[in-house]
């Protein structure tokens, strides 16, 4: 456990961690969910690139989900717990052929943005391994963020 941060502050970062969890859970489902639905000429190379996307994802959901549990708080055991403080919204209809690419480009800005959000938290309470394990995060979503633009682009 990280005991160099004291109890509150560490209980302040998982929080954040939490909020984040909750917004990325929400993006994956919607990633490979657009992976499923994807159609058009550019059907298969979008595809894949979705599940390249999805896996990537996936992995980051169980850093931050451990990294909750290092930091001595649990993680909510229920998808409906974590639905409610997601800020991202789920995808109520599959968009159409590459406006897909639009739709998930703008969720994974504003996870970028997020991950940055609780590392600057993670920070003022001297937590560089979460920073750290943030701006991975950001850096890895700004890069998928410009590719799914570059799929877009003429
Ligand atoms: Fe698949």
């Amino acid at each position: 456990m990280a005991d160099n941060i004291s109890e509150s502050n560490r209980r302040q970062i998982a929080e954040a961690l939490t909020e984040y969890l909750a917004d990325v859970t929400i993006v994956y489902y919607k990633t490979h969910g657009f992976h499923w639905n994807i159609e058009g000429p550019n059907f298969y190379s979008l595809h894949i690139m979705l599940e390249k996307f999805y896996e990537e994802i996936w992995e980051s959901m169980d850093e931050v989900a451990e990294r909750i549990r290092a930091l001595g708080e649990k993680v909510p055991p229920g998808l409906s717990d974590l639905l409610k403080i997601a800020s991202i919204k789920e995808a109520e209809t599959a968009p159409k052929g590459l406006l897909m690419m639009q739709v998930l480009r703008g969720d994974y800005l504003a996870l970028a943005k997020k991950s940055h959000d609780v590392g600057v938290i993670a920070t003022s309470f001297g937590d560089t391994i979460t920073t750290d394990m943030m701006t991975e995060k950001a850096t890895f979503l700004e890069k998928a963020a410009w590719m799914l633009q570059s799929t877009i682009n003429d």
